[in-house]
């Protein structure tokens, strides 16, 4: 069975870009892998987190993850501040990944904005890290959205240099798994603009804890285009905003963009969005449910993310000190 290897950031309430283009994937591909979820914490803080809310969005991102059906029996789920060999391996990993391959990551240069000169060290090594959280497993399929892609190639480029440099077949190659016509939802405001749990207005993201009123509401006000919904899917091309909520539709309904097309082209877009905030409720209202029921107990999910963080040590820890042995530290 292949091992997979995937993690979110505690650095807000998961959006349903984040449900769509990752969580949702990664639930359906729990049947016939051995799955290890992360939660990212040392990757949330490469941006300033507040510390009693980065500790309360950890717990809140795990119980969002499990009531999504991420089975944490079968399958485990953790914290990565947890598990030590993220960090070792990933300072290992700063010492092979070059300069000129994290200049070229688009995401940093996307999040450090104009003033790079003040972001974190930690934002522009964040690649390293993200390598190290796959490699530490010999994890070799990484489910993941759109964005990310560019991150898993760094990835690969890494496992090769290892092992070139010290002459050893050690990492493995990964895989990224993007999949459905939803790896890339966009902002409700901006159909070119990624949907991110960090975007400063509320009204460019669906999050997984909204109530119904507030999901009407945001899809409501998205903003689109005057014409009708285009009757095949060619007609989406040039109209970003259109694209994003018919994707979203899809998803949401086993689909693609020509089966929505097919019962929805042709109309406008204010019974279009009705029929999507019905089905975005639909879907997300249970779950919020169930996250609501796990939070009540915060020490059953602690319980759950303990015993997650040992089972996941117990793979990683002997593949980093592997990996600290082929560098050459000596373990005196
Ligand atoms: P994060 O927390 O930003 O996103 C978590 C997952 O959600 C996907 N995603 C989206 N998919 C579709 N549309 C969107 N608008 C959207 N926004 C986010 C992301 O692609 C991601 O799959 N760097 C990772 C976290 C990470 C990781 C890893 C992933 C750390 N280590 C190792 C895989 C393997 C991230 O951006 O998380």
């Amino acid at each position: 069975m292949q091992r997979i290897f995937s993690g979110i950031q505690p650095s807000g309430i998961p959006t349903l870009g984040n449900y769509l283009g990752a969580i949702r994937n990664w639930v359906k591909l729990q049947d016939d892998h051995e799955c290890l979820w992360c939660v990212v914490d040392l990757h949330a803080i490469t941006v300033f987190q507040n510390p009693a809310e980065l500790t309360q969005q950890s717990r809140e991102m795990a119980a969002v993850l499990l009531a999504c059906g991420v089975d944490p029996v079968k399958h485990t789920l953790f914290l990565q501040s947890n598990v030590r060999a993220h960090a070792q391996l990933a300072w290992i990993f700063n010492c092979v990944a070059r300069l000129g391959w994290l200049n070229r990551m688009t995401q940093f240069k996307d999040k450090a904005g104009k003033d790079r000169e003040a972001a974190s060290v930690g934002l522009y090594a964040y690649p390293n890290l993200m390598a190290a959280d796959i490699h530490a497993y010999h994890a070799t399929r990484v489910p993941v959205g759109d964005d990310q892609r560019q991150h898993l190639e760094l990835a690969n480029d890494i496992a090769q240099k290892f092992n070139h440099d010290y002459g050893v077949e050690f990492f493995k190659n990964i895989e990224p798994v993007i999949m459905g016509p939803a790896a890339r939802v966009m902002s409700l405001r901006d159909g070119t603009k990624k949907m991110s749990k960090s975007d400063p207005s509320d009204q460019s993201r669906i999050n997984m804890n909204d109530d119904a009123d507030a999901i009407a509401l945001k899809i409501r006000r998205a903003k689109t285009d005057p014409e009708p919904l285009p009757s095949e899917a060619a007609g989406l091309a040039e109209r970003p905003e259109a694209r994003n909520l018919v994707g979203i539709y899809a998803a949401l309904t086993d689909t693609d963009h020509a089966g929505v097309l097919a019962e929805h082209g042709g109309k406008g877009f204010g019974p279009f969005k009705q029929a999507l905030a019905d089905l975005v409720v639909e879907k997300l209202s249970p779950i919020a449910a169930e996250t609501r029921r796990l939070l009540a107990d915060p020490a059953g999910v602690d319980a759950i993310l303990r015993d997650g963080a040992q089972r996941a040590s117990a793979i990683a820890d002997p593949i980093v000190a592997e990996a600290e042995r082929l560098v050459g530290f000596l373990r005196a």
